[in-house]
């Protein structure tokens, strides 16, 4: 059998695991052949395939990033784009593929199952938003980053008696925001899924003052205040001319300074999350989830995608998991509202 295998979506550490623990069962176990599909769906789409071997897998377990490259392109938004992904399948002898992805990618993955196409799916996301699985890698080494920064934003932000707000990665999922912001014994943490008030925050702010103690604030990039609350003082156009809004970070810290008349300042964290070695927990899943993909298209067991349950990996239908963003849930993130202020 001939396996492809893509990385899709924001890279994240792990997947150089993942697609070492595919290619050497794959190769050493079942005597499967592999080749590597180049930037995610659009190698598929424009037959950008190049060789995948135990070799090129060697020393590649603890680099970040993804040997096989990666991009957001959709193949379904293109003019006959399953038939293109057909025609890649057939000049390169690809019996199956393993995409390795967040929510976008897994979710082109269910459709092209739909369409006859073999594919397994692997999740990964710094932000662990996908459905089925309890985690996915990339996010421990995530919140690791995160926490460190938070951990070196208390001594500065205590020797300088202001306000430090720290953006941290999660459009739709606060799950970064809330793991590293207690990790990092944050003072308030705002997430996606729950729209906050900016007088609330500036009250838990000004209570940290009075016991002569610097607040941290984490924030989700995706984290918005409750309606009418945000006036836009600030837009810019990025490079291809769409106006950009400056993110919820800096809007933030702008707030609470104006409000509490207290110095603060943001630091936005960005892609420094996604960057460089994983963790060892990452490392381990990853490898894990790739042993047991590779088993899977053994097995045949198309339109499923190995996810983690417990200290379990099991296998869950595609479409369950690409069926809603795993988000958090209120009550968890309330749980920990005492230690807010
Ligand atoms: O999905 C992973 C993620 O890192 C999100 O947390 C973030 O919003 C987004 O990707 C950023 O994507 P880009 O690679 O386009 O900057």
């Amino acid at each position: 059998m001939r396996v492809g295998v893509l990385t899709g979506g924001g890279d994240c550490p792990g997947l150089n695991a993942a697609i070492r623990g595919i290619v050497r069962k794959g190769v050493e176990v079942h005597g499967f052949e592999f080749v590597g599909v180049r930037d995610g769906w659009r190698g598929a789409l424009e037959g950008a395939v190049v060789p995948l071997d135990v070799p090129a897998v060697r020393g590649i377990l603890p680099r970040g990033g993804t040997i096989l490259g990666s991009s957001r392109t959709n193949p379904l938004a293109s003019d006959d784009g399953v038939g293109r992904v057909r025609e890649t399948f057939a000049e390169y002898g690809m019996d199956a593929l393993i995409a390795i992805g967040g929510e976008d990618t897994l979710g082109v993955a269910a459709a092209l199952v739909g369409e006859g196409i073999q594919v397994v799916g692997v999740p990964k996301t710094i932000d662990n938003d996908v459905a089925g699985t309890d985690y996915t890698f990339g996010f421990d080494t995530a919140v690791n980053i995160a926490t460190e920064a938070i951990d070196r934003l208390h001594t500065t932000a205590e020797s300088h008696t202001r306000t430090l707000v720290v953006e941290v990665m999660g459009r739709h999922a606060g799950w970064i925001a809330l793991h590293s912001g207690i990790a990092g014994g944050a003072n308030v943490i705002l997430i996606p899924e729950q729209p906050f008030d900016v007088d609330q925050v500036c009250a838990w702010v000004e209570n940290r003052f009075k016991i002569r103690y610097a607040p941290i604030v984490v924030v989700a990039e995706g984290a918005v205040p409750k309606q009418g609350q945000m006036v836009v003082k600030d837009t810019s156009l990025d490079e291809f001319g769409h106006v950009r809004l400056s993110g919820i970070g800096e809007w933030l810290a702008h707030e609470i300074a104006d409000r509490t008349g207290k110095e603060a300042r943001t630091t936005v964290l960005g892609h420094i999350q996604r960057g460089g070695t994983p963790s060892a927990f990452d490392r381990w899943l990853a490898t894990h989830f790739g042993l047991r993909a590779i088993d899977t298209v053994k097995d045949r067991d198309f339109g499923t995608m190995v996810a983690l349950r417990g200290t379990d990996i099991v296998r869950i239908p595609l479409a369950e998991a690409t069926a809603a963003t795993k988000t958090v849930d209120p009550a968890l993130y309330s749980e920990f509202g005492v230690f807010f202020g």
